[in-house]
């Protein structure tokens, strides 16, 4: 089956020449191109043809995207989306003058919202996560990883897993499991932390990997949460067992985190607003991917990470919501793209790359997806405008009217 995307006023390929991520100032070459239409073959990106040409090829599909702009469909690389129940109360403790962490401290936070999704069966978690989602798909999204890390139980984490797991066989999209059992201490564990690292070492590791229920093994690494030692036994373990891994760190306060997830070769440290200058030189020379999440700064209303001195040196730089109930109960990429550019001084360009090619390195798909590019994926976010920097200067507001996955229209606004 032949579809042609036939002439967008602009396709921003975010073409890499096979590299498949950008780093520093090439972040800022996005490949637009002109006067050109895109041929799917099937799911896969067949060959992008100039307008003039003499094409003769029939096609089973012609969508005239004539006055739109497409992207490769946005990766959505960070999010909790599988959660449960409202932390308004601690949103209205925080205008009160109350810090995240000090409610962290007093048992609320994550531990509120563990509460609320160990109450409910795997189908009312379906249900909850579902049009979340949905909304997703509608911004462009077409690769999307969901952590679990509010069941911080054995039968908990492995419900929110399966939850996850469903929603993925049931979606077009591509839904990436995350394990994120060593996001804090339960409450029954709050006195006794050998006991928790010991059930996710020696239960729950094992049993979702035996049951291929993530393909990612996260962790927060803050003074609130696990420390760089404890972090290190958990990654040991699963790294033996064949997970890749991801990181939270310096958030709230560098800890030496940046240095286990080097030695560990994770795909990416997510966070960074307090990463020293002697870490941006090690995560620099790596390939590690810096995932960075104005959403939170903005939400919290502390500093944001240093975007600029990241890339300037040279870091690969992805951009996420990290949609969660507590730091960032934002879902809208789009925002968080625009918040990049005013707050954290990136460039219109740097945030597309770092949505796309670079989301997607950090979830290791960006062989697959992230770029407009001939043998990748069929996937796109088409947006109603003629100029691609209309979508960062629209704070806030979703110009996406057509998600296309594996060459599928799977959202059309009409
Ligand atoms: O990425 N940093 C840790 N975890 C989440 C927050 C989760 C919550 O507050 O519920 C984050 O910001
Ligand atoms: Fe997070």
């Amino acid at each position: 089956m032949f579809t042609l995307l036939k002439s967008p006023s602009q396709i921003i390929s975010v073409s890499t020449s096979g590299k498949n991520y950008k780093s520093g100032r090439n972040m800022n070459d996005i490949g637009v191109l002109e006067n050109h239409s895109i041929v799917i073959e099937n799911e896969i990106i067949k060959d992008i043809i100039p307008n003039n040409s003499n094409n003769k090829h029939s096609y089973d599909k012609i969508i005239d995207i004539k006055d739109k702009i497409i992207l490769p469909g946005l990766v959505e690389c960070h999010t909790h989306t599988a959660f449960a129940g409202s932390r308004a109360n601690e949103f209205r403790q925080r205008l009160q003058g109350n810090s995240y962490e000090e409610i962290a401290k007093s048992g609320g936070g994550i531990n509120t919202t563990v509460q609320a999704v160990r109450k409910l069966s795997l189908e009312e978690l379906i249900n909850l996560t579902k049009p979340r989602i949905d909304y997703f798909i509608s911004q462009g999204i077409t690769t999307l990883e969901i952590k679990s890390g509010y069941g911080l139980s054995y039968y908990d984490e492995i419900k929110i897993l399966q939850a996850v797991n469903i929603l993925k066989k049931n979606y077009l999209i591509d839904i990436i499991p995350t394990f994120l059992g060593a996001h804090t201490f339960p409450r029954e564990y709050k006195n006794d932390h050998k006991k928790y690292i010991d059930i996710i070492i020696s239960e729950q590791l094992p049993f979702i990997m035996k049951n291929k229920l993530a393909v990612f093994c996260d962790a927060f690494c803050e003074k609130t949460a696990f420390s760089p030692e404890q972090v290190d036994k958990i990654f040991t373990r699963a790294s033996e067992l064949g997970f890749k891994l991801k990181l939270h760190s310096d958030q709230f306060n560098s800890i030496g985190g940046i240095d286990i997830g080097i030695k560990h070769k994770v795909k990416s440290i997510d966070h960074l607003e307090v990463i020293t200058d002697d870490d941006i030189r090690k995560i620099t020379k790596t390939k590690i991917v810096s995932v960075l999440l104005p959403g939170v700064s903005f939400f919290l209303d502390y500093g944001f990470a240093p975007a600029r001195k990241l890339i300037d040196n040279g870091a690969i730089v992805a951009l996420s919501t990290d949609y969660n109930p507590g730091s960032s109960h934002i879902a809208n990429l789009n925002l968080i793209m625009s918040i990049a550019a005013l707050k954290m001084k990136m460039t219109i360009e740097e945030t597309i790359s770092a949505v796309t090619i670079n989301a997607a390195k950090a979830l290791d798909v960006n062989k697959k997806v992230g770029s407009i590019e001939i043998g990748k994926r069929a996937d796109f976010a088409i947006f109603e405008t003629k100029e691609y920097a209309d979508i960062i200067y629209n704070v806030g507001k979703n110009l996406d009217c057509m998600t296309i996955k594996n060459g599928q229209v799977i959202y059309n606004k009409e």
